[in-house]
């Protein structure tokens, strides 16, 4: 066990979890430790193979995010890197791992409540069936929101059947193996449990099911305290079957005087259980996209939407033109984009999206775009917009090149309701055309520049000849550890803005949108700059267009800085840096039932409550580097309103905040806070803008989907405003029909019903995502809400029986003595098959660092040819079919005292995951 484990155990440990199996809340440890606990393990071995395959040492300076981040992704490159995405990724994982509590709380399959083995076995196997799919089409988001739920399910297995009470302390591994048969169950006529009066007995198992091994589980009634005869109950305040004999319960969730054993048998069992999943998974899609899904991974990602009419040319060459620049210059580093993000629109067609990790075909697809096309009318922006945003993974910052006005404006609520849930950022260059009558109308670029301020960006409007100079701002945003200081969007008038540069940040650059202003900035030691002054005493300042960009020299004094600006015009005034001390947050509610929690909101906060958010600040050492002195909601325009959060302790890094009294109108959140490596106070500000409504819509995607079929979703509106006809519209990114009511009627107060449907194509692949927006508005306008949500389309898998290996010869003339290894060789052979399967997709070597060769996949068997010195005595195989089951061969020449392997004749080899623990008679 790494160190980096140990720090993290014992984090946990210290946590002293008095409470397992329930969702996250109050400090107490649950589902989250044991998920966090299995997830930084395999994060963890994953790193050290990929780090040892490529020859560098796999060492993390300590157990936060960023570090694990940073040595994982090798400790060579130069940069800084932030671990917001994996801290933000495990956060996702943990969220919906607790839904499961909320949106499935009365279904038995879902917790393996009420023996329903079959059926909660069936929504493991779908889910990572998803999974899989999903992360072959890199919708990483996708996948880890069902792994979170598959995790739920899986882990209360070991809590809420009679596994851990029949002995065992390995996971059951047929759980996760579709192929291998639920065996020994016990049928609804058996009894199970003896009654237990106090509802305080060690074990209720009757001794003939301990003794014939037979598999139950607890009853688990919410509404009902109905159970078939002599079966055991889940047992606990809200489960009414416990009352009835016999009563008491069998479920494990709670560590108790009477249970503690059985407890930590549970607990045990399921973080081994989950390590097993996620090893299914990340040996069938391999290191890279593992480690992809989990967020780990330069968080630079460079995202263009191009407008490609006619008159673009000049602007797609400046696109060209810096891409070129970000790829070539950040080569290397921390800071070289993990992913290029390119979407094209014309009128009327937009589209496809490309994305890709590879730098030279992003450059080959930019430099085929041409400018063709497009009449004398407004392009499709806002659904290229759409892409991209539905596309990229979240808090990406997403650049829009136009020259005309957006045709497809309907767009605009999706489009925000989008940016509201990815906190993508999306800046405008709008660039005006050459010919009079098609230059912009003022209103348009109005469109835009709500459209930047909602998301945090800027709407930058520059002449064509001008445009090169103005894409040094995307440079900027390309880099794996950016941070907004300070964000504000003002009226005509003069105003001064305080802001707190701490000595972590690097690279602080000054945005100001506008016309007709004039600005002094002064440092905390009184030196000032005026704008006049390109380059004077606190950094150089560049003028194109609408864009003013102050750069402050590398050795800025830390502190507190401010900027006073007069202008006759509205302006944005934005301030940012990089620093790995940042922070996430989500909006979130609290839910109640038998394992409370806390789920994300899809869509604005409530109006008539106080707003709650989930907020965890990451140091640069981890949560524990930074004290937090304030956290706040602060109106973006107009005069500024802060409101003071209070904050409450969640243990494993997260805070709970909770805002009594929200600013009306457009807010974002504001942080202030000490370093405490360096003890210097630091600000940090979200970028997009959040407000509140007086809408409410619930709904909850159940399911994946099969292509061709038709998804029903369920969903409900309530509003505490007024009464009345509400619109409902709702648009997926992947343009499948649906169908909808387009109008509700609402009463105050009272939830309304309603069902989608939408219906993927025949031919839409496996593994694809549908990012679903649901907007639901008063027949006024003035209330609103909107619900993002994402649906996976996966065929429907038959085939579950993994590819598999049987050793054909091993030739191994090593010397007895280990430490004589060095000239000599061993040698494996082996035979692949996916008999009446869908083929075998990939092999590779998994462990031991010989020479590894394979014939052609497409054969219908696949030979493997291995040799190595016999220094390195194991090696490990798997292939993966298409249906990405894995298969695994593994053999040791390493001799054990009893049999040296010169004289085993068994091929000591193990094909496919051992099933090691198989109920029997
Ligand atoms: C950031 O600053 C460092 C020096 O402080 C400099 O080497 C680097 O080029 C800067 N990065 C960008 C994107 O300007
Ligand atoms: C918010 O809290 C900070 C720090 O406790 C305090 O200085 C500030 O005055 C408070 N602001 C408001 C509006 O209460
Ligand atoms: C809407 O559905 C919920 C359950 O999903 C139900 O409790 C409620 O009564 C329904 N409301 C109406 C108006 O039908
Ligand atoms: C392995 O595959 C080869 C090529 O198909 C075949 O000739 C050989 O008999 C196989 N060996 C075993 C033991 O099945
Ligand atoms: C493949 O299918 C055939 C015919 O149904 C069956 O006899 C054989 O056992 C199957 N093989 C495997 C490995 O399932
Ligand atoms: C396998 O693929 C190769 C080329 O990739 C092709 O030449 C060969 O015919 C294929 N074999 C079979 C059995 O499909
Ligand atoms: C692996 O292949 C290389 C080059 O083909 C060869 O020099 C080396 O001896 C091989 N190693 C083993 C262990 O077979």
């Amino acid at each position: 066990m790494t160190s980096l484990l140990v720090a993290v155990l014992l984090t946990w440990t210290l946590m002293s979890p008095a409470l397992a199996f329930v969702p996250v809340g109050g400090g107490t440890s649950t589902h989250v430790s044991i998920t966090g606990t299995a997830l930084l393990q395999k994060v963890a071995e994953t790193c050290r193979a990929v780090a040892d395959a490529a020859g560098h040492e796999f060492k993390p300076t300590g157990s936060s995010p960023g570090e694990l981040v940073q040595a994982c992704l090798g400790p060579t490159a130069p940069g800084d890197v932030s671990g917001a995405k994996f801290h933000a990724a495990l956060q996702e994982i943990y969220t919906q791992n607790g839904l499961v509590d909320r949106d499935f709380v009365n279904s038995p399959p879902h917790h393996f409540n009420s023996e329903a083995f079959l059926e909660g076995r069936g929504l493991i196997t779908e889910g990572v069936v998803a999974i899989k799919a999903n992360i072959q089409k890199e919708n990483f988001k996708a996948a880890r929101e069902t792994l979170g739920r598959v995790l739920h399910t899986l882990q209360d297995f070991y809590s809420h059947s009679n596994w851990v009470e029949l002995g065992y302390t390995e996971p059951y591994v047929n759980l996760i193996r579709p192929d291998l048969p639920l065996e020994n169950l016990a049928d609804v006529n058996t009894p199970t449990c003896s009654d237990c009066a106090n509802r305080k007995c060690p074990n209720q198992i009757l001794p003939n099911i301990l003794n014939e091994k037979k598999l139950t589980s607890g009853y688990m009634g919410i509404f009902s305290s109905q159970k078939p005869k002599g079966k055991c109950s889940h047992g606990g305040e809200s489960d009414l079957t416990s009352t009835k004999v016999p009563r008491g319960g069998i479920s494990k969730d709670e560590r108790r005087s009477d249970n503690k054993e059985f407890h930590d048998a549970a607990v045990n069992a399921a973080v081994a259980a989950s390590l097993q999943l996620l090893e299914d998974i990340r040996l069938a899609v391999g290191n890279h996209d593992f480690l992809r899904m989990m967020g780990i991974a330069r968080s630079s990602v460079v995202c263009f939407v191009i407008d490609t009419t006619g008159s673009m040319s000049d602007d797609i060459e400046a696109a060209r033109s810096i891409m070129y620049k970000i790829i070539d210059s950040k080569k290397g580093t921390q800071d070289e984009p993990s992913e290029y993000i390119l979407v094209p629109f014309n009128d009327p067609e937009f589209g496809p999206m490309i994305r890709t990790t590879d730098a030279d075909k992003i450059k080959r697809e930019i430099s085929k775009l041409k400018a063709t096309g497009g009449g004398d009318t407004p392009e499709m922006c806002l659904s290229g917009l759409q892409l991209a945003l539905t596309g990229a993974p979240s808090s990406s910052n997403i650049y829009v090149f136009t020259d005309a006005t957006a045709k497809d404006i309907a767009l605009k609520d999706t489009i925000i309701a989008l940016m509201r849930s990815t906190k993508s950022t999306v800046s405008f260059f709008v660039t005006a055309r050459s010919r009079r009558r098609r230059s912009l109308a003022s209103s348009s670029f109005g469109d835009y520049n709500d459209l930047a301020l909602a998301s945090g960006g800027q709407a930058i409007q520059v002449s064509k000849s001008q445009l090169p100079q103005a894409t040094d701002i995307i440079l900027d945003t390309s880099t794996s550890a950016l941070v907004t200081v300070l964000q504000r969007a003002a009226v005509a008038g003069q105003e001064t803005f305080p802001f707190a540069l701490d000595e972590s940040l690097k690279n602080i650059t000054i945005y100001i949108t506008g016309t007709s202003l004039t600005f002094t900035l002064t440092n905390p030691a009184g030196v000032t700059q005026t704008d006049t002054e390109a380059s004077g005493k606190l950094g150089t300042i560049n003028t194109v267009g609408n864009l003013r960009r102050i750069r402050l020299y590398a050795d800025k004094q830390s502190g507190t800085w401010q900027i006073n600006i007069k202008s006759s015009q509205p302006y944005t005034l934005k301030v940012t840096g990089q620093s790995t001390i940042t922070f996430i947050y989500d909006f979130v509610e609290k839910f109640a039932g038998p394992h409370s929690g806390y789920a994300v909101l899809s869509g604005r906060p409530r109006a008539d409550q106080p707003a709650t958010l989930m907020l965890s600040v990451i140091g640069r050492k981890g949560p524990t580097s930074t004290t937090i002195q304030e956290v706040g909601l602060v109106t973006m325009s107009g005069p500024e309103v802060v409101t003071n959060g209070t904050m409450t302790d969640m243990g494993n890094g997260e805070i709970l905040v909770t805002v009594a009294a929200v600013p009306e109108g457009e807010f974002v959140l504001i942080l202030k806070g000490t370093d405490t490596l360096s003890n210097s106070e630091f600000q940090r500000q979200s970028t997009t803008q959040m407000s509140v409504s007086k809408v409410n819509i619930q709904a909850a995607v159940e399911s994946s989907v099969e292509p061709g079929e038709t998804f029903k979703l369920p969903f409900s509106v309530m509003t505490q405003g007024e009464g009345g006809i509400y619109t409902i519209s709702a648009r997926n990114d992947r343009n499948f029909p649906m169908s909808y009511p387009n109008t509700l009627s609402l009463l105050s107060g009272e939830y309304a019903n309603a069902t989608l449907t939408i219906t993927p194509t025949a031919d839409t692949e496996s593994g694809t995502d549908v990012t679903l927006t649901i907007d639901a508005k008063s027949s006024s306008g003035v209330d609103s809400n909107y619900a993002v949500l994402r649906l996976s389309v996966v065929n429907k898998i038959t085939d579950f029986i993994p590819p598999k290996c049987e050793v054909t010869t091993v030739v191994a003339n090593c010397p007895h003595d280990v430490s004589k290894c060095g000239p000599f060789q061993w040698e494996l052979s082996a035979n692949f098959t996916d008999e009446n399967g869908t083929g075998i997709q990939s092999i590779s070597l998994i462990q031991g660092n010989g020479n590894f060769t394979h014939t052609a996949l497409n054969a219908s068997i696949v030979q493997a040819y291995y040799s190595a010195s016999c220094c390195s005595q194991i090696v490990e195989i798997v292939a993966v079919d298409k249906a990405g089951n894995v298969g695994k061969c593994y053999h040791s020449i390493i001799r054990s005292h009893s049999f040296p392997v010169t004289t085993l004749s068994l091929p000591l080899w193990l094909c496919l995951l051992a099933s090691m623990f198989v109920v029997r008679h």
